[in-house]
């Protein structure tokens, strides 16, 4: 469903994605982990065209994104993508920040628009926290608002860059539960993380990254017992 092939990516002389091809299965979820810089979130940002690859093709739901430019906003609109930094809107309560899109782009009625958004806010625990301003909700909270903004256009595959690398322990702990809640509940989850034992929790497959290329795609519990590069073994015994 979502396929990248051959993909390179370079900014200027850099190159930061080496001839990369992984085909994510439906409903499955993906832990990528690696060094920083290894090239994680330019990975995932080119599964939606943030980034745009130098070479090769990024293909969802069998459309090919570069070829079919007119067709990325109705694929953008099925995959959710949810970063470090939250990005909400800051002039918008909780409940307008996951009204927007469903508005704007799924043309729902304001009436309806609320009665979803509602619906997705509670489901990771903020229904008392609809008239909220972002400076008013804690980090986990605002977190959690980021992730029933996208469930809430109701994506097939959802895309988590670091999403708790900018919270406190316990934060982390509130929206990593609200993640897990998400697993194999119709929706591919790919997600960046350095949270390993959460990725050991929570995926079927780790996608183990170095310098611009992926060196494995291993179910997880093998991966922890026998990853299969030599690279991947001194990470995790650097992790222990
Ligand atoms: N917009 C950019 N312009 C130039 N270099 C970039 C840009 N984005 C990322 N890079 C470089 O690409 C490499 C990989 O970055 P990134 O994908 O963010 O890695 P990771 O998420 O694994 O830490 C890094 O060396 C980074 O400095
Ligand atoms: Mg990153």
């Amino acid at each position: 469903m979502i396929k990248l092939i051959h993909v390179s990516k370079k900014f200027k002389e850099t190159v930061v994605l080496k001839n990369v091809s992984i085909e994510f299965e439906p409903e499955k979820t993906y832990a990528i982990i690696g060094s920083s810089g290894a090239g994680k979130s330019t990975l995932l940002r080119c599964i939606n065209l943030l980034e745009i690859p130098t070479t090769g093709s990024v293909i969802v739901d069998d459309i090919d994104l570069i070829k079919d430019k007119a067709k990325l906003s109705t694929v953008r609109e099925k995959i959710g993508m949810v970063f470090q930094n939250f990005n909400l809107f800051a002039h918008m309560t909780a409940l307008h920040n996951v009204m927007f899109a469903l508005i704007k782009v799924k043309k729902l009625s304001n009436e309806e628009a609320q009665i979803q958004a509602i619906k997705y806010l509670t489901e990771v625990g903020l229904q008392n926290r609809l008239n909220n301003y972002p400076h008013q909700l804690s980090g986990g909270e605002k977190q959690r608002v980021a992730i029933a903004r996208a469930l809430a256009m109701k994506p097939i595959a959802m895309l988590f860059d670091e999403p708790t690398s900018a919270l406190d322990p316990e934060m982390t702990q509130e929206v990593l539960k609200v993640i897990k809640k998400l697993n194999h509940i119709g929706m591919t989850n790919i997600i960046v993380t350095h949270e390993i034992k959460f990725a050991q929790e929570v995926a079927d497959y780790i996608i183990f990254m170095d310098n611009a290329e992926i060196l494995e795609v291993t179910p997880t519990q093998l991966f922890f017992s026998q990853p299969k590069s030599q690279r991947a073994a001194e990470f995790l015994f650097n992790m222990i």
